[in-house]
């Protein structure tokens, strides 16, 4: 399927992080589709993408955050553009440093959530299953590494919805590891804005956009977390893959039978899960043949071996190379 045959549902488009990522796609040949409940960020966003793409870029104003608002904006999207083939995932706010939780009424943190949870969840719930069963769909959520950590003073709120949202991704890579959508988080560490609005160490919309839109071009990858922290690794995490920490499918992936004759002899495939490195979890197949005698041992008792049974050295060669699902398919 050629980009011209795909359409992508932008969430949250209109904003500064999904304004670059729909521009980027659209330069690439993609139809676009975007929703928002402001029609005057719509319009905004129909002057920034390049002229000759406009054509191919589809707004709508709805609401994705409600149940309701979400089924109705979902036919009218459907009767607008036919199907959807990716999604892109970008809802939220830029920033909120509204002061200490002791400060703060209830209302403003229902606020932050609904915000970045409510409406993640509401809208992946109504969308996914449009994409979820065909291997050449992906469904890529934005998130901030806000989730890990308080900012500055002021911010905590923040940091409770970011992690909610990153929680929520977790979530959806583990209790759907089989799924033929390809199923990514780009997480952001750092600031992002419009060159108009940069600030040190920030990343540049077109750039993350840029990088987002080979992703979603690409679909080489699954349930994947790409943690981005810098503009260099907009092109070593994304684009080369470096750093993605990923959930290798166990479930689907047949183990080589043992022979017990030979069982010290036996390469046996098993799954690791990986906690701490990078704060991810991980999960890897190996072969036995990798562990020292007492984690092999471990790993005939269970398919799931704990990092902290594996030797240094192993941990060390796991932390530097993490293997690609094609490994080993
Ligand atoms: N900007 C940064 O520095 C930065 C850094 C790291 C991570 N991120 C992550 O990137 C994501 C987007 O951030 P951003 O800076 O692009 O924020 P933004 O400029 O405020 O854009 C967020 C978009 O989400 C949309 N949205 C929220 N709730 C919605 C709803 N119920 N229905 C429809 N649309 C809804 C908003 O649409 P309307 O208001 O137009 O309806 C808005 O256009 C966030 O999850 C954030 O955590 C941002």
């Amino acid at each position: 399927m050629s980009n011209e045959d795909r359409v992508v549902l932008a969430l949250g488009g209109a904003g500064t992080v999904g304004s670059g990522i729909v521009k980027a796609l659209l330069d690439r040949g993609f139809k676009v589709a975007v929703i928002s409940r402001d029609n005057s960020k719509l319009e905004k966003l129909k002057g920034f993408v390049s002229p000759s793409t406009k054509s191919n870029l589809t707004t709508l104003v709805g609401n994705v955050g409600s149940e309701e608002g979400v089924e109705e904006v979902k036919q009218a999207l459907l009767k607008s553009v036919g199907k959807i083939t990716d999604v892109v995932s970008s809802l939220g706010f830029s920033w909120w440093q509204g002061g200490p939780p002791h400060t703060q009424p209830l209302k403003e943190l229902q606020w932050v959530i609904e915000t970045l949870l409510f409406s993640t969840f509401v809208s992946w719930k109504a969308f996914f299953p449009l994409v979820r069963d065909d291997p050449n769909c992906t469904y890529t959520f934005i998130t901030g590494g806000a989730g890990e950590k308080v900012l500055m003073p002021g911010t905590g709120f923040l940091t409770v919805g970011a992690a909610s949202a990153l929680a929520f991704c977790q979530v959806l890579r583990e209790e759907y590891p089989e799924v033929p959508c390809k199923l990514n988080q780009v997480k952001i560490n750092t600031g992002v804005a419009a060159p108009d609005r940069m600030a040190p160490g920030y990343l540049n919309h077109l750039d993350l956009g840029e990088a987002v839109a080979a992703l979603v071009e690409r679909r080489n990858a699954s349930h994947t977390v790409f943690a981005v922290s810098c503009p260099a690794d907009l092109k070593t995490v994304i684009l080369e893959g470096n750093l993605g920490t990923r959930q290798v499918n166990w479930n689907g992936f047949k183990k080589p039978p043992i022979d017990k004759e030979s069982h010290s002899e036996a390469i046996r495939v098993i799954v690791i899960h990986i906690e701490g490195i990078l704060g991810q979890r991980l999960s890897l197949l190996m072969q036995s043949g990798m562990f020292s005698p007492s984690a092999r041992k471990l790993s005939e008792q269970s398919s799931h071996l704990p990092i902290r049974r594996l030797g240094l050295p192993l941990r060390n060669r796991l932390s530097q190379r993490f293997p690609s699902p094609s490994d080993f398919n």
